[in-house]
């Protein structure tokens, strides 16, 4: 087994799932249980994550310098490298950061750690410090041009250090480094895959007799949790989809599509103007989020409050949160706070249902071969992901019923016309930006001065790191004319390309 030592870096989770993908096994720890878990479970490999903080900030997570002196070999990451480097007597200055991709040589072809790599890779970046001198005993095995020491080991104590992340798919040939760290490792291939029947087996000793509430809406998470506990327990769930008018307009139709199957009709709430309503006037972002997520509560205890005088025995709320919706609201304990999901913790004391969520460990890329061995068609599955607060965090400023009309106009030319060239599988997630920016442009006689749409098409597996999409500049072409000449007062578009890091996918 090897042991994840999680400094709270957004991929921590992901090197986890990578081992175990590449065939060990592979467990988190934070860094305060870190020496005693070894002590009593020996892992055969231990691996000290990235973090956000820097190794000067007071509180900075740390471990036992005894670790390193245990013989099981180590790979320190980003972080982890940093640590290494400042516990071991190397130099670690601050303030020099770096995201995204960068291009990294090979230095050292007897590197175990970096066997059968390509000489020269794009590896990803992102780091706040960097190391300007690594300790002694180590031996530099690879550089960037902005970052000489990238890579060191020390192959007699099984030490193995990298400033960039090799978990995550943008790094090439990552998935080879972490392959050639498990054989360092010693461990014999072993090979997991995500079992439905575990997941159903545990919501029915979970659920029992009692009923559950399922907050569905469409997507493609809360498909596959409904579908899975749909299979698990049949009538007992009730699931409710409250149309607030922010999803896609095809959305209430899957929901019921897919219920049917299992002979369920789910409870469909029509909130759709008050939704506007009291989005008038706000235009910051967290303000938004707020108001439609306590919006969506109020609505759904209106409904509980219906049900729970029907039915005496509903006990739980399932809800789709999937693994990066975690992180991305709570962090993992010494990760930043990036934004507030609304999926996520956001239920008043007062509405005594345990939460029942069955994806909470998973990856998107996992949740989707899940939904596929559960029988979920394609179509369903592929569907782009869609943040819970809707359309509303595409619309930058306030959100109108003219504005929200323009932005799914223009979302279903991005939709069609991407399928259309037969590229809608190939992206992550693509849609139009109502970015509150105006320019000018002149339809016939007459000039205007119009919004501008942003399209962001990107790539991504896991979520935590994307690519703007290359499409083809016809298509391109092709959606910026037809959103200029069909949706009204749009004055033009742009395309976004920015990798993420640093940007997240979502404008706001
Ligand atoms: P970002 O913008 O963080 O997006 O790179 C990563 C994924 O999360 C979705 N997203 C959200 N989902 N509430 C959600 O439920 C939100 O506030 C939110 N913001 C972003 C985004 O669509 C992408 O799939």
């Amino acid at each position: 087994m090897i042991l994840v030592i999680d400094f709270g870096g957004q991929t921590a989770h992901l090197i986890v799932r990578r081992l175990r993908f590449l065939g060990s096994p592979a467990k988190m720890v934070i860094p305060e249980d870190a020496l005693e878990v070894i002590q009593a479970e020996k892992p055969q490999g231990i691996v000290l994550s990235g973090g956000p903080i820097s190794v000067y900030e007071q509180g900075a997570p740390t471990v036992d310098t005894k670790i390193f002196a245990l013989g099981i070999p180590i790979l320190g990451i980003c972080y982890g490298f940093q640590l290494t480097a400042h516990l071991l007597g190397g130099k670690v200055i601050a303030g020099r950061k770096e995201y995204g991709p960068a291009s990294f040589t090979v230095l050292d072809d007897s590197s175990r750690l970096l066997k059968g790599v390509a000489r020269n890779i794009t590896v990803w970046m992102s780091h706040g410090d960097e190391i300007i001198q690594i300790p002694s005993g180590f031996t530099l095995i690879g550089s960037t041009p902005h970052v000489p020491n990238t890579a060191a080991e020390d192959e007699h104590s099984k030490m193995y250090m990298l400033q960039f992340h090799p978990e995550v798919e943008h790094t090439e040939f990552g998935s080879f480094i972490l392959q050639n760290f498990i054989e360092i490792c010693g461990i014999a291939k072993n090979h997991h895959s995500v079992d439905p029947g575990e997941y159903i087996q545990r919501i029915r000793n979970t659920v029992g007799e009692h009923h559950v509430i399922g907050a569905i809406s469409g997507g493609v998470d809360s498909t596959v949790a409904g579908t899975l506990v749909a299979t698990a327990i049949g009538k007992q769930l009730i699931p409710i989809f409250v149309d607030n008018g922010l999803m896609r307009d095809d959305a209430a139709l899957t929901v019921k599509k897919v219920f049917a199957q299992f002979g369920i009709a789910p409870i469909i709430v029509d909130v759709r103007h008050e939704m506007l309503r009291r989005l008038q006037g706000i235009t910051d972002s967290e303000e938004k989020r707020k108001v439609i997520g306590a919006f969506y509560i109020e609505v759904f205890e209106a409904e509980m409050h219906k049900l729970l005088q029907k039915e005496q025995d509903v006990a739980y709320l399932l809800q789709g949160t999937i693994y990066s919706d975690v992180i991305e609201s709570q962090g993992t304990k010494y990760a930043s706070r990036i934004k507030s999901h609304h999926n996520v913790g956001g239920l008043p004391e007062h509405m005594k249902l345990a939460l029942l969520e069955p994806l909470r460990e998973l990856y998107k890329d996992e949740v989707r071969a899940l939904g596929r061995r559960i029988g979920l068609p394609a179509e369903f599955i592929l569907k782009q992901p869609f943040p819970g607060p809707g359309f509303a965090v595409r619309i930058r400023g306030e959100v109108t019923a003219q504005r929200l009309a323009q932005e799914k106009q223009a979302d279903s030319i991005v939709l069609e016309e991407l399928e259309r060239a037969g590229l809608l599988e190939n992206v992550f997630i693509s849609f139009p930006v109502m970015t509150g920016a105006y320019s000018t442009a002149t339809k016939g006689d007459g000039k205007f001065f119009g919004e501008v749409i942003a399209l962001r098409v990107v790539q991504s597996t896991d979520i935590m790191t994307a690519t703007w999409a290359k499409l083809p500049s016809d298509l391109l072409q092709k959606i910026s004319s037809r959103i200029v000449n069909e949706v009204p007062n749009i004055s033009r578009v742009v395309y976004d390309i920015t990798t993420k890091p640093p940007a997240t996918m979502e404008w706001e």
